[in-house]
């Protein structure tokens, strides 16, 4: 398990030209998370859930990772036992980026799969009804392999366990209204960095060691050289 975790959320690629969630502008202004992004919209919502999801695929195609994600993934690289890099994020700009081991709280947006069978399949940025009309095992309507709200999180187990180690807590671009990582801060942290673009509701920024407002872009060469000082003493 790694002893420095850099956690991040919507922020990070906001960037990149992605949208956030909560910002002003972001997803959840423009769309209802009751209707396409939540338990049971599958059941009575498939076709606009699905359109919806196409449409994040379609929006991410073109888009690149920014100097945030090139710069952790380079750090992770240079430490890899040492350094997991945990997203809420569903987009791939850490696997644009180089990282194929980013562990991804929320689904990964490329690929789609089956409840009932379990098959899974990245289909690129590619509408599903484009590549299947329905699971090619077991016929079954497919879904994006998203974690909607009211779901389970089976990778939440996979975030606890890589908490037991860590020591270094490095936070970019969250809200913390789904996730609060003020929680993970337990003695056995002994360093933690807070960045996000403005303070957050939902965040107790008092509780991290350093404090970072500013885009994430301008933030990663401090935060860069923090970790590798960490992990160096
Ligand atoms: N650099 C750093 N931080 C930024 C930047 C930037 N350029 N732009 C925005 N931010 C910060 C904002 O200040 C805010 O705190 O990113 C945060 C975005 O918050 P949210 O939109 O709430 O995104 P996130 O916390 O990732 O959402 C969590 O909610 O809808 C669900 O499943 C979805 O994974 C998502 C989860």
């Amino acid at each position: 398990m790694a002893k420095v975790i850099i956690f991040s959320g919507a922020g990070i690629s906001a960037e990149s030209g992605i949208s956030t969630f909560r910002d002003s502008d972001g997803l959840w202004e423009n769309y209802k998370i009751e209707e396409i992004c939540s338990a049971g919209c599958l059941d009575w919502n498939y076709d606009a859930t699905i359109e919806f999801y196409d449409k994040r695929r379609e929006d991410i195609a073109d888009k690149l990772p920014n100097k945030a994600h090139t710069e952790v993934c380079k750090l992770q690289k240079m430490f890899p036992k040492e350094i997991k890099i945990i997203t809420q994020n569903v987009d791939d700009m850490f696997e644009k980026a180089g990282c194929n081991d980013t562990l991804h709280l929320h689904g990964f947006l490329r690929e789609v799969r089956c409840e009932a069978c379990g098959f899974l399949d990245d289909i690129g940025y590619e509408k599903l009804s484009n590549v299947y009309d329905a699971c090619p095992r077991c016929h079954h309507n497919l879904r994006p392999n998203v974690v909607f709200f009211g779901e389970a999180a089976p990778k939440y187990a996979d975030l606890y366990k890589e908490l037991q180690d860590c020591e270094m807590l490095v936070v970019i671009g969250t809200s913390g209204n789904v996730i609060n990582t003020d929680m993970f801060l337990n003695s056995q942290i002994r360093y933690s960095i807070l960045n996000n673009l403005e303070p957050s509701p939902a965040i107790n920024d008092t509780l991290y060691k350093k404090v970072l407002y500013k885009k994430a872009t301008e933030a990663i060469d401090e935060i860069v050289s923090d970790v590798k000082r960490f992990l160096d003493t």
